[in-house]
């Protein structure tokens, strides 16, 4: 089975299955620490269902907005079922490797659950880069760290190999697509990527 296929037939009981309370205060104190301000323009890159898109809101106000893309056609339906109709989400099917949003667009991009799942790492990258705005700033998180996602991900085969690399290896990875400022954490119950663009 692909990835995609994957996340299509999870997308039914996603939430039901993974957004726990848990996990809904991770979210509450990952958004509160990474000092969003009203009127920031973020795209949300895997949003599924979209679970982060509340807490965005809630951060950026009325006067800021949101682009949530994903590239699988049941998450993004999901996700519109839920926040298709507030003014400033924007919710589309997109790949991240095949970006077609506009250059220098975006103040942030959030990478939640993401970044071990991506096909071609450097070409996600050099797309994220491209539409971000100069000093716009990249996270990339999980509610796990780096050891804690290899063992979640063996519950499909079809992500079993999907893995973060090594922070050297990340470092190097973001360096080479035009990021600097890295700052990573690799800590129980979390995994924390922050860089920015030139
Ligand atoms: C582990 S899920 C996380 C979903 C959501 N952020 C959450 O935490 O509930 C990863 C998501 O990334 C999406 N995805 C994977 N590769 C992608 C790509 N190249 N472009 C866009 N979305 C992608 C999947 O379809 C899936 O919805």
């Amino acid at each position: 089975m692909s990835r995609k296929t994957y996340f299509n037939e999870a997308a039914q009981d996603w939430n039901e299955k993974f957004y726990t309370s848990k996990l809904a205060t991770f979210l509450q104190n990952f958004i509160s620490k990474i000092d969003l301000k009203p009127g920031q323009t973020i795209l949300d890159v895997g949003t599924g269902t979209g679970i982060l898109i509340p807490f965005l809101l809630e951060a950026i106000g009325p006067t800021g907005s949101i682009t949530a893309i994903d590239y699988a056609e049941k998450m993004v339906q999901r996700s519109r079922s839920k926040y298709g109709n507030i003014r400033n989400v924007t919710i589309e099917l997109q790949d991240v490797e095949e970006l077609t949003l506009p250059s220098e667009s975006f103040d942030i991009i959030i990478c939640f659950g993401l970044f071990p799942h991506l096909e071609n790492r450097v070409q996600a990258l050099n797309q994220m880069n491209r539409v971000l705005k100069p000093g716009g700033r990249l996270l990339i998180a999980h509610a796990l760290n780096s050891a804690e996602i290899k063992a979640h991900h063996t519950l499909s085969t079809a992500v079993t190999h999907d893995a973060l690399p090594k922070k050297d290896e990340m470092k190097q990875l973001l360096k080479h697509t035009g990021f600097s400022k890295i700052v990573i954490e690799d800590k129980s119950g979390r995994y924390l990527c922050f860089s920015t663009t030139h």
